[in-house]
C-alpha cells in the first residue's frame, strides 16, 4: 500500500460517507478491503487501492465505502436511551399529542437492533401509553447492514447481548440456527438506504430521532452541519439521542442537552429559529451531486 493509495482512500470515504480514516489504519484497510479484494478479482488489497486510485469503477468504489463503516450494534445498546424513551418521552408525547402518531427516526441504524429495541420497547408500554403509535423509519449508508436488518435474522450471540430473555422469547422464533424477529416488530420499522452527508431534510418532520454511534467518525463540520439539518426536522418540542461518546458541546448551539439526563438533547429555540429550513435551504448538502 503506497501513502498515496491511502491519502486517496482516506478522501474518497470522507468525501462518499464522512469517515475520517485515522493514522495508521494500514490494519483495519487489510482487514476490511481484503474480502472485497478477493471477490473482484485483484490480487490483494494494494491491487484495489491502486484501481480504486486509476479506475472508477462506481461498483467497487460502493464496497469499499460499504466495508470500511463500523457496524457495531446491539439490542439495547448502552440501556439509558431506551430507559429515557419511556421515562421522559413517552409520557411528555401522551400529554402533548392528540392524536398519536410519533414519528422516529434512527438515522444510523446498522444491522437494525436499536429500531426493533424501540419497537420492542413500545410493545411493552402498549398497555401505559395505548394511544401512542410509533412510526419507526431506520436508515444507513450501508446495504449490508439494510439487507439483515430487513430480514431480522440474528445469530445466538447477537440475540443474548443486551436483550432481555423475556423480549427474546416472545419476540422471536429459531430458524435453524439463526433467531428471527417476529413479523409484527418487522412490520413497525421501515428500513431505507439514506446518506447522513445529503440533504436530510426530505425525510420530512420528526418527533424523536436516534443518531448515536456515527458522528463519532466524522470531522466537526460535517457533525456540524448533521446535526444543523436534524435541528431544522426536528419537532419543536422533540427529543434527539446521542450515543455515549458523542455531544453537541464545541459543535453547534442548535441543541441543548435536557436537564438531569446524559445524551439526551432537545432543541435550543434561540438558536434554531437561525437554521429554519427557509434559512439554511440555499446550503448544498455535503455530498457532491449524483455521488452514490
Ligand atoms: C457503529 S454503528 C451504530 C449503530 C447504532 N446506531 C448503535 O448505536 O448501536 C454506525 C453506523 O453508521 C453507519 N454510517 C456511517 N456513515 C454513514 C453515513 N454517512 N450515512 C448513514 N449512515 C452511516 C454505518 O454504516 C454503521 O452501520
Amino acid at each position: 500500500m503506497t501513502p498515496e493509495d491511502i491519502e486517496h482512500l482516506a478522501a474518497l470515504l470522507k468525501a462518499r460517507s464522512g469517515l475520517i480514516l485515522g493514522a495508521d489504519k494500514t490494519y483495519l484497510i487489510e482487514s476490511r478491503l481484503a474480502p472485497i479484494a478477493r471477490k473482484e478479482g485483484f490480487a490483494n488489497v494494494a491491487g484495489l487501492l491502486t484501481a480504486l486510485r486509476t479506475r472508477r469503477d462506481e461498483k467497487v468504489i460502493l464496497a469499499v465505502v460499504d466495508a470500511m463503516t463500523t457496524n457495531e450494534t446491539f439490542f439495547f445498546r448502552d440501556k439509558t436511551p431506551f430507559d429515557q424513551f419511556k421515562s421522559d418521552v413517552l409520557p411528555a408525547f401522551a400529554k402533548s399529542r392528540i392524536s398519536g402518531d410519533i414519528k422516529v427516526w434512527c438515522a444510523a441504524c446498522s444491522t437494525g437492533q436499536e429500531p426493533y429495541s424501540l419497537a420492542m420497547m413500545m410493545d411493552e408500554a402498549r398497555a401505559q401509553f395505548p394511544r401512542i403509535n410509533l412510526d419507526i423509519l431506520a436508515t444507513d449508508i450501508s446495504d449490508r447492514c439494510l439487507e439483515k436488518a430487513q430480514a431480522g435474522l440474528y445469530t445466538q450471540f447477537e440475540v443474548q447481548r443486551g436483550l432481555p430473555i423475556t423480549m427474546m422469547v416472545k419476540n422471536f422464533e429459531k430458524v435453524d440456527e439463526m433467531w428471527r424477529i417476529s413479523p409484527k416488530m418487522r412490520q413497525g420499522v421501515r428500513f431505507r438506504k439514506y446518506n447522513l452527508l445529503d440533504d436530510l431534510r426530505g425525510l420530512g418532520r420528526m418527533d424523536v430521532i436516534y443518531c448515536r454511534n456515527v458522528l463519532i467518525y466524522f470531522d466537526i463540520a460535517t457533525k456540524k452541519r448533521v446535526l444543523e439539518q436534524m435541528a431544522t426536522m426536528l419537532a419543536d418540542d422533540g427529543y434527539l439521542f446521542l450515543g455515549a461518546a458523542e455531544t453537541v458541546l464545541g459543535i453547534t448551539d442548535a441543541f441543548k442537552p435536557l436537564q438531569g439526563t446524559r445524551g439526551l438533547y432537545v432543541k435550543n429555540m434561540s438558536a434554531s429559529a437561525s437554521l429554519r429550513p427557509s434559512a439554511t435551504s440555499s446550503l448544498p448538502p455535503l455530498r457532491a451531486a449524483g455521488a452514490a
